[in-house]
């Protein structure tokens, strides 16, 4: 059966949550799993199917009545739990889960060192956390394809990677400064692939054109999700950081609220 755009857009990301969820649990056990501002449920129902006992922590009461939906819908059970990303270790207690999710999150959060180093008290030692933000660079090219050249500019050139006021995502990354977040927290970052490279610029009749057209992109975007050059122009980044299973503690910022 033929990959459809939107399938081709995530598969990146599934193959990189299922190389990890292997790693963690080669013997395709159940891990736990923790989703932070896992919102409706995108990833958290999957995840769920596959056996996982997953826990979504969400700052939006609505976002997580829709998730129970979602899951009760599905046959699954998923644990919601309101709350702030940076309160992960008042809400959940340390070292909670074997992977902790936080997808299309730190661009809206207050503070994103302070989340990541929630993120990385919450992940068990020997565990991953997987990162996903919008990225940077892909803004511009994405804003200069469209003829507004001043837009491109202001996001390569200020700090938050905005075009101004009428953008409304607060802050993007580039692979820097996402991997210099997460260094900071005391993880060590694992891989790096860029998602949706080539699918977000190729116009979407080519993509469904032929049977053979959207798995050629899939190939493609996979191939170039990890070349050093292409996947910086990725519109998201995805980050996968390990916590060392040794027995030293983080090296990064405390939590907020944890005694010095
Ligand atoms: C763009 S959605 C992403 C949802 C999901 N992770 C996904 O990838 O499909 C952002 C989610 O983050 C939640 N959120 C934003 N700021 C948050 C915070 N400080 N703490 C916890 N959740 C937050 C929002 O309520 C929303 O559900």
């Amino acid at each position: 059966m033929p990959i459809k755009g939107s399938r081709v857009r995530s598969a990146v990301m599934w193959n990189a949550l299922r190389g990890v969820l292997d790693r963690i649990a080669p013997e395709a056990g159940q891990s736990d799993v923790v989703d932070v501002g896992g919102g409706t449920g995108g990833f958290a129902v999957p995840l769920a199917e596959l056996g996982h006992r997953v826990t979504v922590v969400d700052a939006n009461p609505d976002a997580l009545a829709a998730l129970e939906r979602r899951a009760a819908e599905s046959g699954v059970s998923v644990r919601a739990v309101q709350g702030d990303a940076v309160d992960l270790p008042d809400l959940l207690g340390p070292d909670a889960a074997d992977l902790v999710l936080c997808h299309s999150v730190l661009e809206y959060v207050d503070d994103p060192g302070a989340a990541m180093a929630a993120l990385a008290g919450t992940v068990r030692p020997g565990g991953s956390v997987s990162v996903l933000v919008a990225g940077q660079v892909a803004a511009a090219l994405h804003r200069a394809l469209s003829g507004h050249f001043d837009d491109a500019r202001m996001v390569l050139t200020g700090t938050s990677g905005r075009w101004g006021e009428g953008d409304r995502m607060p802050r993007r990354f580039t692979r820097e400064t996402l991997s210099e977040l997460v260094r900071g927290s005391g993880l060590r970052v694992a891989e790096l692939h860029g998602v949706r490279i080539f699918a977000d610029l190729v116009p979407n009749g080519l993509q469904e054109g032929d049977a053979g057209s959207a798995d050629a992109l899939l190939a493609l975007e996979s191939v170039a999700a990890v070349h050093p050059v292409l996947r910086d122009l990725a519109t998201q980044l995805h980050l996968v950081a390990d916590r060392l299973p040794s027995a030293e503690g983080l090296g990064g910022r405390p939590p907020r609220g944890s005694k010095p």
